[in-house]
């Protein structure tokens, strides 16, 4: 079998960004490299000497549960059946990053796109792309947990709906993905704990995000949240900190945004950095070695 390629870069109104087709293809497990799986055993084993008390306790579970480890890059087709006798939930390969409709439609029928590629050594420690590492040591974990899988389905019909109300109201549901899904803290009775994907694949983030004094960490809110732009390009400057994920799910999947979308029409966004008046303040961050620039 040839190796599922991905599609190259392409000029488009976001500027020069790569594009993938929409496919879903068959992980090409027989052809990865000695290189590729070392690659992953890399990586798991230099975020697993970093997350025991810094990623929280369900993370573990979910690693656990479906057996990933670091002996290799692991197998879609093995994960699946424990997945799917979890939450339902089926993982797919993918090419890279899917367009948003894509996306939302495979969330909203419980299937997890997973990039098949994983990055070349040189991109050990910054990749400005997902690739298998983030997708699947990230991601799925997660997904084995009931409350979170519920919220991804949920998020992804959310997305859906999004899309029929208009650009506004998607760039707002994506800030709630960015801040929660990828880039999400929870507070336990233990201390401020990781749950966010883009956190937990990397290491100078996992580190960053908990103790650098330069980030502001503040109380979910889900409108502050909709309305706060981000970074995709630097650590975060703000997280935005849950106290478990039944709060998470309560305060997104139960209310309709069909009026919130109303709401915050034409509403200014708030810099990524910035602090409100009726934020719930765990830290006010110092600002050290901020972009002056650059949000999303
Ligand atoms: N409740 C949201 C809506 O009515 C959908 C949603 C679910 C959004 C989960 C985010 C996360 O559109
Ligand atoms: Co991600």
């Amino acid at each position: 079998m040839d190796p599922p390629r991905r599609v190259e870069h392409q000029w488009t109104d976001k500027g020069y960004v790569p594009v993938y087709t929409t496919a879903v293809v068959e992980q090409p497990w027989a052809d990865y490299t000695s290189v590729e799986h070392q690659t992953w055993a890399t990586l798991f084993e230099r975020q697993m000497a970093l997350l025991p008390g810094r990623a929280c306790e369900e993370f573990f579970a979910g690693l656990q549960r479906l057996g990933i480890d670091g002996r290799g890059i692991p197998k879609f087709a093995d994960l699946n059946p424990v997945l799917q006798a979890a939450t339902g939930w089926t993982l797919i390969a993918v090419e890279g990053l899917l367009p948003e409709l894509a996306f939302f439609e495979h969330l909203a029928n419980r299937r997890f796109p997973v990039t098949w590629w994983i990055r070349k050594p040189e991109q050990i420690d910054y990749i400005s792309e997902p690739d298998l590492f983030h997708d699947l040591f990230g991601h799925v974990p997660l997904l084995s947990l009931p409350v979170f899988a519920d919220y991804m389905q949920a998020y992804g019909e959310g997305g859906l709906k999004a899309a029929r109300y208009g650009s506004e109201p998607l760039t707002e549901l994506t800030r709630l993905y960015w801040y929660t899904v990828e880039f999400g803290l929870i507070d336990t009775p233990q201390g401020l704990r990781i749950y966010g994907s883009g956190i937990v694949s990397s290491k100078g983030e996992s580190l960053y995000s908990l103790e650098s004094a330069a980030p502001n960490r503040i109380g979910f809110d889900v409108k502050r949240v909709m309305r706060t732009r981000y970074r995709i390009d630097s650590y975060q400057k703000t997280y935005f900190v849950v106290d478990s994920f039944e709060q998470l799910f309560r305060a997104t999947v139960d209310p309709d945004f069909g009026p919130i979308y109303y709401e915050l029409k034409g509403a200014r966004a708030w810099p990524a950095g910035e602090v409100l008046d009726g934020d719930r303040v765990l830290q006010r961050g110092s600002g050290e070695g901020w972009p002056t620039d650059g949000d999303v």
